[in-house]
């Protein structure tokens, strides 16, 4: 019987992704810690907590991460930790960063490094956050020069912000996010901007301390349709939506110009191209938009899910690996290097995860034989961790944990994902073992 395989190429990055919030542990300084211990904020009123552990032994995980045969790995880095209190940086908690980056590279796991991923010293909320340039730029340009002076050796792969689209949307207006004040449109765009700012200063401040550092930013796209077919105010209103979530950071920052949506609220800043070397994209989901009339803050339209589709658990979102070739396309007009930093879902009981892989890992595979320059993968998460605002019950990891007693165990995806790892391919034999029910659309 004929044998079908899909390679990738043999330099391909197979790694996973954690933010330092959602896996380290007592990340007391932070402005997630301080909400946390307000019932009614997190899905069960669940807390952090010890997380996953990570800051006293996540070289546990990176072992098991040698398991799967993984040589790449996103985390972040705490700016709280770093800097708990304005101007003042603790050096041992910099060298805790250093041996955790140390520990991934002899273990021959290429580590890529997260400058801000939702998390703010708890001082920075009080000072306003990042509602302000003049006040939130060049303490995070100070933090970012620190920050990189002291890992100088450990790390060339520098993300500067994880998803600035959602932060400041799930802040600003979704309120799902502390400080969680009441949603304000033009305010969330005025973060959008000054995260963009950000992301120029920082970047120029790394290429002075590290002129080898590869530079890039984690961009959160979903595919937004009409829900209705043919009825052009569903569509315009998707397209508005694609305009402000999915485009308007991305173009003022490959463009070196504010996008108009964005000029209003932009801070006096010059941006400049060239502070991109690589895209990160995390994609997730496809949304259903029906036009209202009522909500111009978002698009005119209604953000809700096509009837009937595949959903992962408590509906976070409709499976549809698609849209990753979509938006891989998309970006591939820019003709820089790209990295998906995210890519999962929650699933429990991990019935959809194995599919789940092999799915997205196709329109991959698909991306790389039309020559876009897709250089890595970093599946969303390596092991459960805390959700955010949906605390512990959303389980997104290769490994499942018990953060009670924090027992992991592998999960059948995660045996896959090691496979797919060593082999740097998926053969139809996994496809069999793993997800038969795609035996037929796989390798076609
Ligand atoms: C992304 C976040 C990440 C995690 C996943 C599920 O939007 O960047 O921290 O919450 O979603």
């Amino acid at each position: 019987m004929a044998s079908f395989t899909l390679n990738f190429p043999k330099d391909f990055r197979w790694g996973t992704a954690t933010a330092a919030h959602q896996v380290e542990g007592n990340n007391i300084h932070n402005q997630w810690w301080v909400w946390e211990q307000t019932a009614g904020n997190i899905e069960g009123g669940d807390r952090s907590g010890p997380a996953c552990n990570w800051w006293e032994d996540a070289e546990a995980d990176f072992d098991r991460m040698v398991e799967l045969n993984l040589n790449a790995h996103r985390l972040s880095i705490e700016w709280s930790r770093i800097e708990p209190v304005e101007g003042h940086f603790d050096k041992d908690a910099l060298q805790r960063y250093h041996d955790m980056l140390l520990g991934l590279r002899k273990r021959g796991i290429e580590p890529m490094v997260t400058l801000h991923h939702f998390t703010n010293p708890h001082w920075l909320d009080e000072g306003g956050g990042w509602t302000n340039a003049e006040y939130v730029l060049p303490r995070f340009r100070r933090f970012v020069e620190h920050t990189v002076r002291a890992l100088d050796d450990v790390c060339d792969l520098w993300c500067t912000i994880n998803e600035p689209n959602v932060f400041a949307v799930m802040t600003y207006m979704g309120e799902r996010m502390p400080p969680a004040p009441a949603p304000d449109f033009g305010r969330t765009l005025r973060v959008f901007c000054n995260l963009v700012a950000a992301h120029i200063q920082a970047a120029a401040i790394i290429r002075e301390v590290q002129p080898r550092a590869r530079i890039g930013i984690a961009h959160h796209m979903r595919v937004f349709q009409g829900m209705r077919p043919n009825h052009i105010l569903d569509a315009v209103a998707a397209r508005a939506q694609d305009m402000l979530f999915n485009q308007s950071i991305l173009s003022s920052l490959l463009n070196g110009q504010w996008h108009w949506t964005l000029r209003r609220y932009a801070p006096n800043i010059k941006l400049s191209r060239g502070s991109l070397d690589w895209i990160g994209l995390n994609y997730y989901t496809r949304q259903a938009t029906r036009f209202r009339r009522d909500q111009a803050a978002s698009g005119f339209g209604s953000i809700e899910n096509f009837p009937g589709t595949a959903m992962s658990d408590y509906e976070y979102g409709e499976i549809y690996p698609a849209g990753l070739l979509t938006m891989l396309k998309r970006l591939n007009k820019a003709k820089l290097p790209v990295y998906i930093t995210e890519n999962g879902l929650p699933d429990h009981d991990d019935d959809q995860r194995p599919g789940f892989l092999i799915a997205h890992l196709r329109e991959v595979w698909k991306a790389i034989q039309y020559c876009y320059d897709v250089r890595g993968y970093y599946h969303w998460s390596f092991v459960d961790n805390f959700e955010w605002s949906e605390g512990w019950r959303m389980k997104f990891g290769l490994y499942s944990l018990d953060p009670q007693t924090q027992l992991r165990e592998l999960r059948r995806s995660g045996a896959l994902y090691g496979e797919i790892a060593r082999s740097s391919s998926i053969t139809d034999d996994m496809v069999r073992r793993y997800a038969p029910k795609l035996m037929d659309t796989v390798f076609r």
